[in-house]
C-alpha cells in the first residue's frame, strides 16, 4: 500500500458531526437507464421534492470508458448540466463495482475466485478483484479520467468511491490474493515465518511453514477446521486490500479536487474496518439504509435504530447514500410495502440517529436488470403517485429544516459496544453455535430501547463521557488496552456491564493462559472458574437466581469465583454442583460499579435483568410515559434540544406528555406536557431550548 496520508486528523468518535456544508437531501439516479422522453421531467419534480442532490455514474464504466483509454463523458456531462440549471448538484462515484466485458476479457485474470475456486464471469457486477494490481491500475484510470474531467464542475459536489465494498462478495481467493496475502503476512510478521507459526498455533496439526511462499488463502473447503488464527489474519487482510483500493481512487479524487468534493463511501458490510483508514481516508462515512429487510412490523423499528447506532459507533454522523423508499425485491425475495407515512417515519428515524445527509434509492424503477423490482420514487410508468408525494412531503420538510439539524449529535446515556471489526470477525471464526456478539448486542440494545432509554453504541475505545451505563456483550476477542477507558469510566460514576466470554481470546485469536474474563478479569473482579454451553436438548435448565426473582440461562453458564471485594447479584441453580454459586456479580469501584454476568444476553434474558441495572445506574427515560409504539431520541447541541418523535404503527398514538418547545413540522407550540397526538407513523420534530 502506499503511505497513507489520511483526509481525517480528528478522532473517530461517535460525537463527530459529518462534515457537510448544507443537508444533501435527494435520490440516486441513473439517467442512462431511461430515453429523453421519459425523463425530461425529472429535474422540476425534484425540485417539487425538495430536493438538491443526485448520486450518479455509479455502475456507468462501460458508458463512459466504451473501449479502453477511449473516454466519453458527454452523457453525464449534459446530465449534470441540466440538473444545476434546476439548483441540484451532483455527487459522482467511481464505477468500479461495474467493470467493463473488455476489460475482463482482456484480463481474465482479475475475476474473482470464490471459496471453491470458481471463478466470477461477466454478467453482474463486483466481478473483480481489488487485490488484483492490473485491476487497481484500471481502477485509477478510470477514476483518474473521471476526476480531471469534472474537476472544473462546479455542479459537482462529492464523490461515493466504488458501491458497497464486500457486499455480494467479501472473499477472494484468486492468484492475485494468495500473493497479496503473502505480502501482507511477510510485513505483518517482518519477514520472520517461525513468529507466524508461533502467532497462529502452527504446531497444532502439523501446520507450520517454511516459508510466507507456501501459505495459502483460507478456503472453507478444507478437508476440515481451519486454523482460527489464519482466518483472522485473512480477514484482516481483506480489510487491507480494500482500504488500498479504495486509498488509490480518494487520493486521485482529492488531488482533482482539492477541499471542494466530499469523499465518502456506502457501507456497511463484513471485513472492513470502518473505524480505521478506510474512513479516516473519507469525509464522513456512507451507510445504506434498507429497514424493510426486517420483514417482521415489531422488529422493524428496533432493528434500524440498531443498525443506525452501529453506524454512528464507527465514525461519528454520517451520510445515508441510499435509503429505502419503496419495497425492494430481487429475483428471490419482494419486501413488504412500506405502508403510508412509513418511508417517512423511517427517514426521520434515520435523521434522529445520526444522519446528517440522505438520499434515496432510486428515483424510478427500472424496467430491465437485475433490479426490475426495486421500487424507486417514481414508478415503471414514470407517473408520480404515493411515494412520490411521501418523499415529497419529508424532502420538503428536510429542505426546510435541514440546517437547524446541521451540527447537533445524537444524545445518549447508555450504549452497548460496537464498532470493532477484529472483534466481530474474531467472533464469526468460533461461534460455539452461540448468538452472534451483533445479534446479542441487539438484544440488549433493543430492551434498552424499549424502556425508553437513550440508548447507542460506542466502541470501548472511544469517548465513554456522558454515559452511564455501559454493555460489553460477549467480546470474546478483546484488548488489554481497552481495559483503562473501561476503568476511568467506571471509578467517575458509570456501570459496566461485562457478557460472559468477555475476554477470552487474544490478538493471535488465541484462548488466553488465563481463567476468564482474561483481561477483564481485574476490573471485573471475578475469575470463572467453570464454563459450559446449554445445548437446547442436553435436559440441563440453569435459573440465575437473584432472591426474589429469577431467570433462566441460555445458551451459556459461567460459575464465577469473587475478588476484589466483589459479591453475588445472582447465584445459579438446577445443578447440583453449581447450586448457590455465583452467576452475576457486582464489584463497587469507585463511584461506579461493575457487573459480571455469566450467561448469554437473550432478549428474554435481557429483559429481566435490565430494569435492575437500569435504576443501579440512575437511568431514566428519555420522556416519561412514552407508549411502547413511540420512539422519542434527541440531538442537541450547546443551546437546543431536537426532539424526534416518531410513531412506529400504523394507527393513531398520543404521547401524553411532549417536551415544551416547538413542533418545527407544523409550527405549533407546544406546552410543556401537553399530549401530541400523532398519526399513524406520525413524527413531530420538537425543538425546545430548556437544558
Ligand atoms: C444496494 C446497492 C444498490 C442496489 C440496492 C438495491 O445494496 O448499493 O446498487 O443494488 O442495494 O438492491
Ligand atoms: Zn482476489
Amino acid at each position: 500500500m502506499s503511505t497513507r496520508q489520511t483526509n481525517c486528523s480528528e478522532k473517530l468518535s461517535h460525537k463527530r458531526p459529518a462534515k457537510v456544508d448544507r443537508f444533501w437531501i435527494g435520490a440516486t439516479y441513473y439517467p442512462e437507464h431511461w430515453d429523453e422522453k421519459t425523463r425530461a421531467k425529472d429535474p422540476e419534480l425534484m425540485v417539487d421534492a425538495g430536493f438538491n442532490i443526485v448520486r450518479m455514474a455509479e455502475f456507468a464504466w462501460t458508458m463512459m470508458e466504451p473501449q479502453e483509454g477511449n473516454f466519453d463523458f458527454s452523457f453525464f456531462d449534459s446530465e449534470i448540466e441540466r440538473l444545476g440549471r434546476h439548483g441540484i448538484r451532483t455527487m459522482l462515484c467511481t464505477p468500479t463495482a461495474a467493470p467493463p466485458v473488455w476489460l475482463t476479457r482482456m484480463h481474465p485474470e482479475m475475476l474473482r475466485v470464490n471459496e471453491n475456486g470458481v471463478r466470477m464471469s461477466h454478467g453482474s457486477r463486483q466481478h473483480a478483484c481489488p487485490s488484483n494490481p492490473l485491476f487497481r491500475a484500471f481502477s485509477k484510470k478510470i477514476s483518474s479520467a473521471m476526476a480531471e474531467h469534472f474537476s472544473g464542475n462546479s455542479n459537482v459536489v462529492g464523490w461515493q468511491t466504488d458501491n458497497e465494498f464486500n457486499c455480494h462478495f467479501n472473499e477472494c481467493h484468486c492468484e492475485a490474493c494468495q500473493n497479496a496475502f503473502r505480502d501482507f503476512l511477510r510485513a505483518k510478521y517482518a519477514g520472520d515465518i517461525a513468529e507466524l507459526n508461533r502467532r497462529w498455533g502452527n504446531v497444532f496439526w502439523s501446520l507450520s511453514y517454511s516459508d510466507f511462499a507456501e501459505i495459502e488463502t483460507p478456503h472453507q473447503m478444507k478437508p476440515a477446521y481451519v486454523n482460527p488464527s489464519h482466518q483472522l489474519d485473512y480477514y484482516r487482510f481483506i480489510n487491507h486490500s480494500i482500504t488500498a483500493f479504495q486509498h488509490d481512487q480518494v487520493e486521485i479524487l482529492r488531488r482533482a479536487g482539492g477541499k471542494k468534493w466530499f469523499i465518502t463511501h456506502n457501507g456497511c458490510f463484513n471485513h472492513i474496518d470502518y473505524r480505521g483508514d478506510f474512513s479516516k481516508d473519507l469525509d464522513f462515512l456512507g451507510y445504506d439504509v434498507y429497514p424493510m429487510f426486517n420483514n417482521r412490523p415489531d422488529w422493524r423499528a428496533s432493528s434500524q435504530a440498531f443498525a443506525l447506532d452501529m453506524t454512528r459507533a464507527l465514525a461519528g454522523n454520517f451520510m445515508v447514500p441510499e435509503h429505502q423508499s419503496g419495497p425492494g425485491g430481487q429475483p428471490p425475495y419482494f419486501h413488504n410495502n412500506p405502508l403510508p407515512g412509513e418511508a417517512r417515519a423511517m427517514t426521520w428515524k434515520s435523521i434522529s440517529r445520526g444522519v446528517d445527509s440522505l438520499l434515496y434509492f432510486r428515483w424510478r424503477t427500472c424496467r430491465f436488470g437485475a433490479e426490475e423490482y426495486w421500487c424507486g420514487i417514481i414508478d415503471h410508468d414514470n407517473v408520480p403517485r404515493r411515494r412520490f408525494k411521501e418523499i415529497s412531503s419529508v424532502g420538503n420538510e428536510i429542505k426546510k429544516l435541514g440546517s437547524k439539524i446541521l451540527g447537533t449529535s445524537v444524545s445518549i446515556d447508555c450504549a452497548v459496544a460496537g464498532g470493532d471489526m477484529e472483534a466481530q470477525d474474531a467472533d464469526s471464526t468460533y461461534l460455539l453455535g452461540l448468538p452472534t456478539i451483533f445479534q446479542a448486542g441487539a438484544n440488549v440494545h433493543s430492551v434498552l430501547l424499549k424502556r425508553k432509554f437513550a440508548v447507542g453504541a460506542v466502541h470501548p475505545e472511544d469517548d465513554l463521557s456522558g454515559l452511564k451505563l455501559y454493555f460489553i456483550p460477549h467480546w470474546s476477542f478483546f484488548k488489554k488496552e481497552w481495559v483503562k477507558k473501561l476503568e476511568s469510566f467506571v471509578e467517575n460514576g458509570g456501570t459496566l456491564v461485562i457478557g460472559a466470554r468477555s475476554g477470552s481470546r487474544d490478538e493471535n485469536n488465541h484462548v488466553v493462559a488465563d481463567l476468564l474474563p482474561g483481561c477483564l478479569k481485574e476490573l471485573a473482579g471475578v475469575s470463572v472458574v467453570e464454563y459450559g454451553k446449554l445445548n437446547p436438548d442436553s435436559g440441563v435448565r440453569l435459573e440465575l437466581d437473584f432472591g426474589g426473582s429469577s431467570a433462566t440461562a441460555e445458551h451459556w453458564y459461567e460459575a464465577l469465583e469473587l475478588e476484589k471485594g466483589s459479591r453475588p447479584y445472582a447465584v445459579w441453580r438446577g445443578l447440583r454442583h453449581l447450586d448457590g454459586q455465583c452467576a452475576i456479580s457486582l464489584r463497587n469501584l469507585g463511584k461506579g460499579k461493575v457487573f459480571y454476568v455469566g450467561t448469554y444476553f437473550t432478549y428474554n434474558f435481557a429483559d429481566l435483568f435490565l430494569p435492575g441495572i437500569s435504576s443501579e445506574a440512575g437511568l431514566e427515560p428519555v420522556l416519561g410515559g412514552i407508549p411502547e409504539p413511540i420512539e422519542v431520541t434527541v440531538r442537541k447541541d450547546s443551546k437546543r434540544k431536537l426532539y424526534f418523535i416518531v410513531n412506529n404503527i400504523n394507527e393513531d398514538c398520543v404521547l401524553p406528555s411532549a417536551p415544551a418547545g416547538t413542533d418545527l413540522l407544523t409550527g405549533k407550540k407546544i406546552a410543556e406536557g401537553q399530549s401530541l397526538k400523532l398519526e399513524p407513523f406520525g413524527c413531530a420534530l420538537v425543538e425546545s431550548t430548556a437544558s
